[in-house]
């Protein structure tokens, strides 16, 4: 049987920011009613360039495993920081079934998982939108942002190039971190080297979707802003070994009292948002179950006949 193969073209063709919303919320839910199944994420260091992560996860009678980079420092030579490959097999007989560009699916779900905690979490009539960082996966959080009605928006990032290119896209305009940060709903998908939301930066009903922070050692939330947030993520297990929350965690300042999975609260098993003046903060680490959520979908677009992929035998 011939494996089917998805080039990043056909993965956005494919599946439009409207439909990776869907599905990534479907996803939140499933992995937090423990429906679908999620393994550890497993990182492969390469110093001083990066990592790769082996993502595996099996549901809907299917089980995937994306081999993903996070080399940050890969735009200077040209190159994306995230790439890699999907592979989706049939979780009944085992066979391969599809291989995936895994960058397309990776920017659909982290694009969609910052609109979904924004639809979840931020407070009524919460419009604007600050994007700290829009390279490839803040792009796609803007896309999606505005995909589900939020906007218009502030591109902040120093390469004026970008900002310019997606705030001309979506119809925003380009500002600085600071203009970005007093948005209603800020995102921010930089590198994580350094803080790039400050406790001076926050007002009351502000929802934070914190998307770069995805392993270890990496941050953008100054800890004196991450005291003053109701505090969300993806996945507990995650996000505090891994994640924005982790040098909290570590530091004893954050429990898992105080941190809610975000399935739960789709689910109705768990309080949201606790007041307009609150502060909301998501923490996104990215799950294995996201991506085999959109893998799904492009499956299921696939298998609908609106797109052709070449086969390949091995
Ligand atoms: N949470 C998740 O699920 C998830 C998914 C994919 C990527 N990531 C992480 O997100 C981060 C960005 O990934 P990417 O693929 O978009 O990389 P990218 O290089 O395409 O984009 C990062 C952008 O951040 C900008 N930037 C750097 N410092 C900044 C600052 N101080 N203020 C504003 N902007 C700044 C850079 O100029 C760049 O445009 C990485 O750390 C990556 O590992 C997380």
């Amino acid at each position: 049987m011939g494996v089917a193969v998805f080039s990043s073209d056909l993965i956005l063709a494919a599946v439009s920011p409207e439909l990776a919303i869907e599905r990534t919320r479907e996803a939140f839910r499933r992995h937090e009613a423990g429906e679908w199944s999620m393994p550890s994420k497993l990182y492969l260091d390469a110093p001083p360039h990066g990592d790769f992560r082996a993502m595996p996860a099996r549901g809907e009678g299917l089980a995937t495993l994306k081999w993903v980079t996070s080399f940050p420092g890969n735009p200077s030579r040209g190159l994306p920081v995230v790439s890699g490959a999907l592979l989706v097999s049939d979780a009944t007989t085992g066979a391969l079934l599809a291989i995936l560009d895994c960058a397309a699916v990776t920017s659909l779900r982290t694009g969609a998982a910052a609109a979904v905690s924004a639809s979840v979490l931020a407070a009524e009539g919460a419009a604007g939108v600050g994007l700290i960082g829009c390279g490839v996966n803040g792009g796609w959080a803007g896309r999606c942002l505005a995909a589900a009605g939020y906007g218009p928006g502030v591109c902040a990032d120093p390469r004026a190039e970008v900002a310019e290119a997606l705030a001309g896209e979506l119809g925003w305009q380009v500002g600085s971190r600071e203009e970005a940060a007093a948005q209603d709903v800020v995102v921010s998908v930089t590198p994580g080297n350094s803080a790039v939301i400050h406790a001076g930066d926050l007002r009351p009903g502000q929802h934070l979707a914190v998307l770069g922070a995805d392993a270890h050692g990496k941050s953008e939330v100054e800890s004196a802003a991450l005291e003053r947030c109701h505090l969300f993520c993806d996945e507990w297990d995650q996000a505090s070994r891994g994640g924005e929350l982790a040098a909290a965690v570590e530091a004893g300042l954050v429990d898992r009292a105080a941190v809610t999975e975000i399935g739960a609260v789709i689910a109705g098993r768990a309080r949201g948002r606790g007041s307009e003046d609150e502060i909301t903060l998501f923490d996104s680490t990215g799950l294995a179950t996201q991506d085999l959520s959109i893998a799904l979908a492009v499956l299921d677009v696939w298998r609908g006949g609106t797109v052709e992929a070449p086969e390949i035998e091995l």
